[in-house]
């Protein structure tokens, strides 16, 4: 009989090559802090907007109406009222037309990254992906023994000059890439948004090397005073491009709730590769409702302006309390403020500091492949209460000023 000792050994020579390289560390969502904490660090929604109203009215409907098909195993497209009602809005949001059979649907936009690189990938495979980056997705990409190359953006997004080097240098070594993932819109952390030359440039060059383009848009229908410019997958003419959503960001995380478009067959492989019984027939009619109703589209319009005013408050309180230290550019939309630290104030203990006081920021470094040295901070505006931004950054700014005394004094 083997002891539990014995046993831990016999599992690690048990476990697949993708249990090993992901390693033993589980996530979960943060606990609580006991303290009464200023968080800027999460990507989460605001939440006195959570729109518990509308869900309830919703779900109410579909167990009046069909609670059956609710109440049973779907498949692994995902339930087909909300794959109709996804086909229909993302016709009209995208501006080109999208048939049911482009759409799955998925728990959260992260099962839909998972769920492609599934059909994708195998180990050795060359994936390009922009830095910095969300860090869940760079480790998706890892776990399935894929080798990353970076990326860099600037203010317009992706340097698609730097993808054009990274492919003729791949070239060079007789290699090419099978994915490049990008966040064109409001980028998680750095807040820029891909300029429309750049993606008609980047469309252009997945079709004449033949790689595919995960475009993840968790954060794209939040822009404050504009829409961003064309998506990829409307720019692409039905091929070369994957876009994966989020109803996460737009309704609530506890949903786990995503949905992919992308070319019919490819789709029909994500679908064809699941064995999870797809997504929950009684959630996915949940939101179907919602959109069918226009809840969705107000609620939308509605959070619009809830993320702007808390911005506007976070850079006028950055103004006042930590311009001689930092810089930004102001995001267009999205939850996230990427601000560059004065060279030489260390970001990892800018964010000790301030933990210290009671606000949580995240340390640039998290969002690099290799955790590279950075003097950024990813401020989150999303989650924070509004009355709390001010006091937030004040505090920051006594934080990064005991850093950057420190440095001075060594
Ligand atoms: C850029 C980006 N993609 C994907 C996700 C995953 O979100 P979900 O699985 O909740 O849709 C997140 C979450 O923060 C994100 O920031």
């Amino acid at each position: 009989m083997e002891g539990t000792a014995d046993f831990e050994a016999t599992l690690e020579g048990l476990l697949s090559r993708r249990a090993r390289i992901v390693g033993p560390t589980v996530w979960a969502a943060a606990q609580p802090d006991p303290r009464p904490v200023i968080s800027f660090a999460g990507g989460l929604p605001d939440i006195p907007s959570l729109p518990a109203g509308e869900l309830e009215r919703a779900v109410r409907a579909v167990l009046e109406r069909e609670r059956k098909e609710a109440l049973e195993y779907g498949g692994t497209y995902g339930p087909y009222p909300l794959r109709v009602a996804v086909a229909e809005r993302s016709s009209r949001i995208e501006g080109v037309p999208v048939a049911v059979d482009q759409v799955i649907i998925s728990s959260g936009s992260a099962h839909g990254i998972g769920n492609l690189c599934e059909v994708l990938l195998d180990v050795g495979d060359v994936v390009l992906a922009e830095s910095p980056n969300f860090p869940g997705s760079l480790r998706t990409f890892r776990s399935f023994g894929a080798e990353l190359v970076a990326i860099p953006l600037d203010a317009d997004g992706l340097r698609v000059d730097a993808v054009e080097e990274a492919l003729r240098q791949l070239d060079a070594e007789g290699r090419r890439p099978k994915l490049l993932y990008t966040i064109p819109n409001h980028q998680n952390p750095a807040g820029c948004t891909m300029s429309l030359a750049r993606r008609e440039r980047l469309v252009q060059l997945a079709k004449e090397w033949g790689f595919l383009i995960l475009e993840d848009d968790a954060y794209g229908e939040l822009w404050f005073d504009a829409p961003p410019p064309p998506s990829l997958f409307a720019l692409s003419g039905g091929t070369h491009v994957v876009k994966v959503n989020s109803f996460s960001k737009i309704i609530a995380t506890g949903l786990r709730l995503g949905w992919t478009l992308g070319p019919a067959p490819l789709v029909a492989r994500m679908a064809a590769i699941r064995y999870d019984m797809g997504t929950s027939p009684f959630l996915g009619r949940v939101v179907a409702e919602m959109i069918r109703s226009g809840d969705l589209d107000r609620h939308v319009e509605r959070l619009r302006g809830i993320y702007r005013r808390k911005l506007e408050r976070m850079e006028e309180a950055l103004r006042r309390y930590c311009a001689p230290y930092c810089r930004w550019e102001r995001p267009r939309g999205g939850f996230f403020l990427w601000l560059a630290l004065r060279e030489g104030i260390d970001a990892r203990e800018v964010a000790i500091e301030a933990n210290h006081r009671g606000v949580l920021v995240g340390a640039g470094a998290a969002f690099f492949a290799d955790g590279r040295p950075t003097n950024h901070l990813r401020l989150a505006f999303s989650y924070v209460d509004y009355e709390d931004i001010e006091e937030g950054v004040h505090r920051l700014a006594e934080a990064i000023e005991a850093v950057a005394s420190r440095s001075r004094g060594s």
